[in-house]
């Protein structure tokens, strides 16, 4: 598969290339993941949804799992990833007994999960694949659960030069939102909400306690779909 091939030679080199790219922001890869699972969570509990076995769909280097469960105090997390050298990594460095990783044909979606999780994924997956991967996103969710897609927003100015700077970005495209919605729609999922976050760089982070309260405009520089599997 040409995407895994991508990544496997983006392996050893990954965090430093993603943490220059996000250099102008000021912050690193850490805080916005841990803004992002932080968000989710602060989503769930409004909805009172408590997970208890969750899936990290597009893992990569598998550093997301400790996040979700601890934010969740989670049962366990499976990460599932199409590049073999970052499964090895994840491995290596996040495998233990509540948290495994396989590959995408390793792992058979049964309906046994409670919560999604997916970061930054989409855009590195052929517009015409995206049905698919959808699909084993579904079928891996019980239903009535919910999966989060997390992704970047094409319409942020900070976020399109971003990824011009991002050497495993190259031929990405990000998915515009509605777009988005339109895909999880035809999937079976009914969405929930819709969250823009990451607006201020970190010279600006005086003005973050703003963030919250104007997040479903379409500023930041990702946006969260949050959604709900249908009974079918
Ligand atoms: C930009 S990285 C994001 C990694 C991780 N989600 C994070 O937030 O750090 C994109 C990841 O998606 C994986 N990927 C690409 N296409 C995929 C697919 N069809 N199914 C699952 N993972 C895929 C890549 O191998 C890579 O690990």
């Amino acid at each position: 598969m040409k995407v895994a091939a991508e990544f496997d030679s983006y392996a050893d080199f990954y965090s430093a290339a993603l943490a220059q790219a996000l250099s102008p922001s000021g912050e690193d890869a850490s805080y916005f993941a841990r803004g992002r699972v932080a968000w989710l969570a602060q989503c769930l509990r409004q909805i009172g949804e408590a997970p208890r076995s969750i899936m990290d769909y597009g893992c990569g280097l598998g550093s997301t799992a400790p996040l979700l469960l601890e934010a969740f105090a989670a049962e366990n997390t499976v990460g599932v990833d199409v590049s073999p050298q970052f499964l090895e990594v994840a491995r290596r460095n996040h495998a233990s007994d509540r948290t495994r990783f396989f590959s995408t044909e390793e792992y058979v979606p049964c309906e046994t999960l409670d919560l999604v999780y997916c970061n930054g994924v989409f855009h590195h997956i052929q517009p015409d694949e995206h049905a698919q991967a959808l699909e084993y996103i579904f079928r891996s969710l019980r239903p009535g659960r919910v999966f989060s897609l997390w992704e970047n927003n094409p319409w942020n100015p900070g976020t399109r030069y971003v990824m011009t700077r991002c050497a495993f970005d190259k031929g990405a495209v990000a998915l515009a939102p509605p777009y988005a919605k339109h895909c999880l729609k035809r999937a079976g999922f009914q969405i929930l909400r819709a969250d823009f976050l990451f607006i201020f760089p970190r010279f600006l982070k005086w003005l973050r306690g703003m963030e919250q309260f104007v997040s479903s405009f379409p500023l930041g520089a990702q946006y969260q779909l949050l959604c709900r599997k249908l009974m079918k």
